[in-house]
């Protein structure tokens, strides 16, 4: 989705990194309290400095639902996260996203014409009250309505198993039977990453014959009606383009190199490569990951490079790297740099908010549904 970010002013783009760090600190102390900045873990360090909280998905969602003091919360990620905590946060607080342009490809694999004529054309031939509809928090908020309205609820990757399991129960044959969840036969519609909804399910004891890949370009997505009537899980057919990148010849090279190594990989790479790795969680499960490793270890993590690049400084005991040696930054993360987060402050101390978020109230109702249903399953 195309969000035009203003080019900055010339003070910002021409200041160097110090002259930038003390400015970005003076905005910081003049807003005190008034200020909260959260930071995803895929951030640049000259961002990610500056963060009073970091954490995943999850976390900071959670964050953002408690934060009731600041009045301004500059959100170092990308854009559905922003979205998320305007949805959590009170009408008084205001959310600033520091790039507009600093979206999430794969959120933008699914839109709600898309998810729409997928539930339609889904109904068409089987029931569809026994049909929960799950998005991962990687969507945009009109995506989060639908599933709110539609009994459904948000997951991440901290939590797809738990909001799965939730999930399998819901459908109305299992609710009505009391059924062990998904017993009646509860379909799930996931969208918009298959990886994670098919890890998920495979860790929940589920087999590729459960799964159908639902192709929003074809016609009743690419699949016949038995196999839509007999599937367990419609996934979606979207994925993250940095996570795709890491493949099974990656970590086949790195434990010929290191054969007491350990492989930890985000959930968003595909089910090869998490099936040959030793763990594998969001971003908060693998900094927790590395931190237990014992001292002396080779670890190779599949996430993005910022990431692991902080791991690898913050452990200087350990050797922490990059599951795939050419791997490329997420792109849209890195659009937020000091100059963006320095002019979004700076504006905030004029007395000029710039780069707010904000979901229209329609939306925002349908999606709270969605995402409260999260926090409380989780
Ligand atoms: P986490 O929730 O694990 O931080 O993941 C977010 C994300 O976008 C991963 O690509
Ligand atoms: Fe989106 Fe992938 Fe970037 Fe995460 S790493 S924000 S899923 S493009």
């Amino acid at each position: 989705m195309l969000r035009l970010q203003r080019p900055l002013p010339e003070g910002y783009t021409t200041a160097t990194a110090d002259e930038l760090a003390r400015r970005i600190a003076a905005a910081k102390e003049a807003l005190g309290p008034r200020l909260m900045i959260l930071g995803h873990h895929y951030q640049r360090d000259e961002v990610m400095r500056w963060a009073d909280a970091r954490g995943d998905s999850f976390g900071l969602s959670r964050k953002a639902a408690a934060t009731r003091e600041a009045e301004f919360v500059v959100f170092c990620g990308v854009h559905f996260m922003a979205e998320s905590a305007d949805i959590l946060t009170s009408p008084a607080q205001t959310v600033i996203l520091p790039d507009l342009n600093a979206g999430c490809s794969m959120a933008d694999m699914a839109d709600l014409d898309g998810v729409e004529e997928a539930w339609e054309a889904i109904a068409s031939v089987t029931d569809i009250t026994s049909v929960v509809p799950i998005t991962y928090i990687n969507s945009s908020a009109a995506l989060k309505a639908f599933v709110g309205r539609h009994g459904g609820a948000v997951c991440t990757s901290s939590n797809a198993r738990k909001v799965i399991t939730w999930a399998l129960g819901q459908g109305r044959r299992d609710a009505e039977a009391g059924a062990p969840a998904g017993a009646g036969g509860t379909k799930l519609l996931f969208f918009p990453d298959q990886h994670l909804g098919r890890n998920t399910a495979f860790q929940l004891g589920f087999s590729a014959e459960d799964m159908a890949v639902w192709d929003p370009s074809l016609e009743q997505g690419g699949l016949d009606e038995r196999t839509i009537k007999e599937a367990r899980f419609l996934l979606w057919k979207g994925h993250c383009s940095v996570h795709q990148r890491f493949r099974p010849e990656h970590i086949a090279a790195f434990r010929g190199d290191h054969p007491d190594g350990r492989v930890i990989v985000h959930p968003e790479c595909s089910h090869e490569v998490v099936e040959l790795a030793d763990e594998v969680g969001s971003t908060d499960y693998i900094i927790a990951a590395v931190e237990r490793a014992p001292e002396g270890s080779v670890v190779a993590v599949g996430t993005e490079i910022h990431l692991v690049q902080r791991l690898a400084a913050e452990h200087p005991s350990l050797r922490v790297q990059s599951l795939d040696p050419l791997v490329c930054p997420c792109s849209t993360m890195f659009r937020i740099d000091a100059p963006h987060l320095c002019w979004v402050l700076e504006e905030l101390v004029a007395g000029r908010v710039v780069n707010r978020i904000t979901v229209d109230e329609e939306t925002a109702a349908g999606a709270r549904v969605a995402l409260r249903r999260m926090l409380d399953i989780a």
